[in-house]
């Protein structure tokens, strides 16, 4: 017998043997095929091609943002009721019906900003995302932990992400192309009061909360439909870092958070949150100061108060980290029946990029892919080939048939479970606009008053910590924005920077603005 130089299986050895995906037994994997010891190798080295040649293609582009999370599954189970009503009453979604009915959910945690293997201790929102897997197919809930967004409008978040993201040209985060943008977009107040508060650094993923952000719809039986607002609060507890203590843990390890979780989930400390639902009826509702579709807004508890609806437990981690993590794909268009889109102009744009990033991103069957398909629900689609078809999605009784209709042994439509939905008639002339009642200071100074006074500290030491990095043109900007978000932030802020509203007195609106009487009386005062 030929001398091989191999590792060969030692006598009793009864692990099993190494395939490549051909499925031919691996009887070297150390030493390639060469014309003698040191001599020259040929190309007929299938194994070592197809090896090398599977690891050049090991990495996917990674998301364009949220590039950073950790995947872990769990249940979702009903509470059966709206607050003290049957929750029939709102919506027909069959997960939400039964008191403690239950549904499989896939969680992703994520920062948004960072790339791949960036640090989870970053000031940064993060993404809180819930895939459940319904009897009726999948439903995705794609929220953050903050509440609100930069902006209202999805043709602008090309714009917010590459003034967040590092530069073009020296790759480096600049608190002065961030702010450049921030200051020449107002709607982003509340959102930035809300990212440099501590809450802008949460202490891992199980201590923080999330909300689906965007305004939904609830349909009922009846096709009624509701506007709706989702949030998810953890049994656990909010817990926040400074910017200190984030130096401190990331002085340690980047990933902080995602080990945490693994951990956790290990030691059976199993993270719960409990689903709310503010609701409000499904009209434009002229009485507010600010508009239900605007995300850039939270609806006042008092006035619509979050009931809930039922609670999430995460009980097991991924298996593979690239399959289920890397691979597992969410979109605010994965709706189930008795759930629906509003007309909040960020969603149609969410709605679109999800699934054609992924198609690019995962490839065009990445909903054949185990994490991703409806595992629940009986898929049938007439769909079919592309890169990496997996298998053939069940089709009709006649196999030749992948068209519809037929009526030669295809598949049929499905009928409406009960009515078609009932929400309101709109019409209106094609236009760009923005909305009516931007109101885009009144919130951000009320969550500033509702902070604590560490939180508040804090806040204000953090933009001056960033915005002393930034022109001075820039700074004045901020700072005339904070003396309308509250006059407390401003002048705390421009004392840090050495700006007075004298300073500032002088500036106009913005072009981009719509400014309520309040605004008004702020800016007169300034003078
Ligand atoms: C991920 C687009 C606004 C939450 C993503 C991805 C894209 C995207 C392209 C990567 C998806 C992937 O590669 O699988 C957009 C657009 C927006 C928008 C165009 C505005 C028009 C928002 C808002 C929120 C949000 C307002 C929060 C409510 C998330 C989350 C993920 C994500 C949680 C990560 C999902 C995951 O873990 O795979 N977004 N986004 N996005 N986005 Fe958005």
């Amino acid at each position: 017998m030929t001398d091989v130089s191999g590792t060969g299986p030692a006598p009793g050895d009864d692990r099993k043997v190494l395939t490549n995906r051909q499925g031919h037994p691996v009887y070297d994997n150390q030493n390639q095929r060469t014309v003698g010891a040191r001599g020259p190798a040929t190309l007929e080295n299938y194994q070592l091609l197809e090896k090398i040649s599977h690891f050049d293609r090991e990495r996917i582009p990674e998301r364009v943002v949220h590039a950073r999370g950790v995947t872990a599954y769990g249940h979702f189970e009903a509470y059966g009721t709206w607050g003290d009503e049957p929750i029939s009453r709102y919506t027909r979604a069959k997960l939400f019906q039964e008191r403690g009915k239950r549904t499989d959910v896939a969680v992703r945690f994520s920062t948004v900003i960072g790339g791949r293997d960036s640090s989870e201790a970053a000031r940064d929102p993060r993404g809180f995302a819930v895939k459940f897997y319904t009897e009726d197919g999948n439903w995705d809930l794609v929220g953050n932990n903050l509440g609100v967004f930069f902006i209202r409008d999805a043709i602008k978040f090309p714009d917010v992400i590459h003034a967040l993201k590092p530069d073009p040209v020296t790759f480096e985060q600049q608190p002065g192309r961030i702010f450049d943008f921030m200051s020449q977009t107002p709607e982003a107040m509340h959102m930035l009061v809300n990212l440099f508060s501590p809450r802008g650094i949460p202490a891992d993923y199980r201590h923080m909360q999330g909300f689906g952000v965007n305004t939904y719809k609830w349909v009922n039986p009846d096709g009624d439909t509701k506007l709706v607002k989702y949030h998810w609060m953890p049994k656990q507890g909010v817990r926040s870092m400074t910017e200190e203590d984030a130096a401190n843990v990331q002085a340690d390890t980047l990933g902080h958070a995602t080990k945490d979780l693994y951990e956790a989930v290990a030691r059976g400390d199993h993270p719960e949150w409990e689903l709310l639902v503010q609701m409000m009826d499904d009209h434009d509702h002229p009485e507010l100061d600010f508009d239900p579709l605007d995300d850039t807004k939270t609806w006042p508890e008092q006035d619509f108060p979050p009931k809930p609806v039922g609670r999430m437990v995460l009980d097991r981690m991924p298996r593979d980290f690239f399959a289920e993590n890397e691979q597992i794909s969410f979109g605010t268009g994965v709706l189930v029946d008795g759930l629906d889109f509003s007309d909040d102009k960020m969603l149609i744009g969410r709605t679109f990029s999800y699934s054609d990033t992924q198609r690019y991103r995962v490839g065009a069957n990445y909903l054949q892919l185990p994490v991703n398909q409806a595992k629940n629900a009986d898929v049938r689609t007439n769909q079919r080939d592309g890169q990496m078809t997996y298998h053939v999605d069940g089709g009709g009784e006649n196999p030749h048939v992948n068209y519809e209709p037929s009526i030669t042994g295809g598949l049929r439509e499905a009928r409406y479970p009960t009515h078609d939905e009932q929400g309101p008639e709109i019409t209106g002339r094609l236009t760009r606009k923005r909305i009516p009642r931007t109101n885009d200071y009144l919130q951000a100074g009320q969550r500033y008053l509702l902070l604590e006074d560490w939180e508040r500290d804090d806040l204000v030491k953090n933009f001056i910590g960033q915005l002393s990095q930034c022109d001075r043109a820039i700074q004045e900007r901020m700072v005339w924005h904070f003396l309308l978000v509250e006059n407390d932030l401003g002048l705390r802020v421009g004392e840090g920077l050495g700006i007075g509203p004298e300073d500032v007195s002088g500036l106009e609106p913005l072009a981009s603005q719509d400014l309520t009487d309040d605004d008004r009386e702020r800016l007169a005062k300034l003078g």
